[in-house]
């Protein structure tokens, strides 16, 4: 969920409605603003997207100076407009983000005292809670630190209370919350993204913080109510980098971004006067690194795939991978000293969150491959890889996941030479590789006939087959997750020499079966895997380079020819083509591709 207040001077629910666009990738599925109005509370909400809310505010304007806004990710209760947030009780109106975990047994004691709850939110038992407070007498600083102290779970909330117009209260415990600093207006926002455009001074809250802002300015408290300074940050005004520039879909204009973020992922990433892979300083050395223990969720999780093999086969380190929901409640038994690497383009998914936390108490050093770098997990790694991809607005990952593998595959040689598998040559010959993606990443946009020939096969199916073998096994995996997460098509991705366990019997002429196989070592065995599935009547659909599509002849019934490049590289340029057939399926289809229903781009609850 997004979260947004202000305390100002000019019209809040204008200003809170523009941060909640630029939210909503947190969720979409309900929102809601509240303004302090003659010092009583007014509130407007609507189920569904943003747009609703907009026509609501259009037929019934809010007034206000002070408030708070809301898009919604549900947890609990269903995305309808009683489950919207703000929710109120009495004098008191709050947003928030993630789960009170006792919320029940709150709720239960409040009702023994004669209160009536509208909704089936957690969130409300919080509204009930502060009011409750409140209507004890106490003022609204003092009700909200004692209604922080009976929560448990993971929360950001934001709180305006009637006959207080100069104050909003913000608290954060375990889900992000930042303020930002106006002239004479004062802002909370969940992430720098919401706030940029609105103030460029940025404090965030640590975990267990609250603050108590007004016109003039910001107080900051820690968990045991002692009050506390927080730096303040500038950030760069970023407004106007979030647009459609002509494209349909942001997903198609961020497809199209995909040579760039790599691009600049690697101006980082190597020193283009030697050509050697430069990297931050490392509180480690990578030279007696005893294992790398790779976390993410979802697309990150499979570019944590592709990386586990460049760093088994180049810089010969064990690797452990696993998502991070799991990974967190292993306990797998971990060498102090080792590497956690987390993944993600957010910075703020709570399951991988949790992990780096469990990663760092169980001795590691804690590395991040992070997109948006002062995130929450950005302050808490030890060391971060930035990669350069600019912001990432549709909800299914595209030109992050490239730039994440891009900087996996810089890491991995750059370990590689540190711990003397390769020479200053080779490590040469590599980065000259990675090099040489940007331009053929731009070369793949040629083949739109051949993908949306592909397409037009899968839009009929219900089940599609993904198959890849070695290094290409993740690129099916996201292959499958993309289709699924924008087309509702169902997928599958199996590693190609695995199907005749299982998945074969599935095969017939309706299940179509998409090949990620470039002319590489596994090719052969890949093509008799492809042999097996047209021997039973599947149809192959693949993404092969021009040695691979003659062998292939005969065998696919589309073939999209790649450009060569070195094996190495090769899942960064195979992700691009299998993401856009699924775009393209998408736009058969008619869903909503850049807010497919039930998902959110940054899931900050477990
Ligand atoms: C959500 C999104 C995915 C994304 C995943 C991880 O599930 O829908 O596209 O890959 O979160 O997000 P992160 O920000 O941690 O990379």
């Amino acid at each position: 969920c997004g979260i947004c207040g202000v305390v100002g001077t000019r019209p809040a629910a204008p200003v809170i409605f523009e941060a909640l666009r630029r939210l909503e990738y947190r969720g979409y599925d309900s929102a809601g603003i509240a303004t302090l109005v003659d010092g009583q509370i007014e509130r407007r909400r609507a189920a569904g997207k943003l747009d609703n809310l907009e026509r609501v505010l259009e037929a019934a304007p809010l007034a206000g100076t002070t408030g708070i806004g809301h898009t919604r990710w549900a947890t609990h209760g269903v995305p309808n407009e009683t489950n919207a947030h703000p929710h109120s009780a009495g004098q008191v109106t709050i947003v928030h983000n993630g789960i009170i975990e006792n919320f029940e047994a709150l709720r239960a004691e409040l009702e023994a005292k004669g209160r009536v709850f509208l909704s089936d939110t957690d969130t409300e038992t919080v509204a009930h809670l502060l009011d409750q407070y409140v209507s004890d007498g106490l003022p609204p600083r003092e009700a909200a630190f004692a209604t922080l102290r009976r929560l448990e779970g993971a929360y950001a909330i934001a709180m305006i209370f009637a006959d207080h117009d100069d104050m909003l209260i913000g608290a954060r415990h375990g889900a992000p919350l930042a303020v930002g600093f106006g002239d004479g207006e004062m802002f909370l926002g969940s992430d720098s993204l919401a706030l940029a455009p609105l103030a460029r001074r940025i404090a965030y809250l640590e975990d267990g913080d609250w603050c108590v802002l007004t016109r003039a300015g910001a107080q900051f408290y820690d968990e045991r109510g002692e009050a506390v300074e927080r730096p303040i940050q500038q950030v760069a005004l970023i407004a106007g980098q979030v647009g459609k520039d002509g494209y349909r879909h942001y997903m198609e204009k961020e497809l199209h971004e995909h040579p760039v973020a790599i691009g600049q992922t690697l101006q980082r990433m190597i020193d283009p006067a030697t050509r050697r892979v430069v990297l931050p300083e490392l509180p480690f050395d990578p030279e007696s690194l005893p294992r790398v223990s790779i976390t993410a969720c979802g697309s990150a999780f499979f570019a944590g795939f592709v990386g586990r093999y460049w760093l088994e086969a180049l810089a010969r380190l064990p690797v452990d991978i696993d998502v991070a929901s799991e990974m967190r409640y292993r306990n797998p038994p971990l060498t102090p000293g080792g590497v956690g690497l987390l993944i993600s383009q957010s910075g703020e998914t709570a399951d991988t969150l949790g992990t780096l936390r469990s990663l760092r108490a169980a001795g590691q050093h804690i590395m991040s491959v992070l997109n948006v770098e002062h995130s929450t997990m950005g302050r808490e790694s030890d060391v971060v890889l930035g990669m350069v991809a600019g912001p990432e607005i549709s909800v299914a990952s595209t030109k992050a996941f490239t730039a994440q593998l891009t900087v996996l595959a810089a890491l991995s040689v750059a370990f590689a030479r540190a711990r003397g598998l390769i020479d200053a040559a080779g490590e040469q010959a590599l980065v000259a590789s990675l090099l040489d993606v940007p331009s053929r990443a731009t070369e793949v946009f040629a083949q739109g006939d051949a993908i949306r020939a592909m397409a037009a096969i899968v839009a009929e199916a219900r089940d599609v087959l993904y198959l890849g073998r070695g290094i290409c096994y993740p690129i099916a995996q996201e292959g499958a997750l993309k289709l699924k997460e924008i087309t509702y098509i169902h997928a599958e991705a199996y590693a190609a020499g695995e199907m005749k366990h299982g998945p074969i019997s599935l095969i017939d002429r309706s299940v179509p079966i998409v090949a990620i196989c470039p002319s590489t070592i596994l090719f052969d065995k890949t093509v008799s895997n492809l042999q097996e599935a047209r021997a039973r009547g599947g149809r192959i659909l693949a993404f092969t380079d021009a040695i691979g599509a003659e062998r292939l002849r005969g065998i696919a019934e589309v073939i999209v020819v790649m450009p060569d490049v070195d094996p190495f590289v090769a899942p960064i340029l195979y992700a691009i083509p299998v993401q856009v057939l699924a775009y393209e399926v998408a736009l058969l289809k008619g869903t909503d591709v850049d807010q497919p229903r039930n998902l959110a781009k940054s899931v900050t609850v477990e």
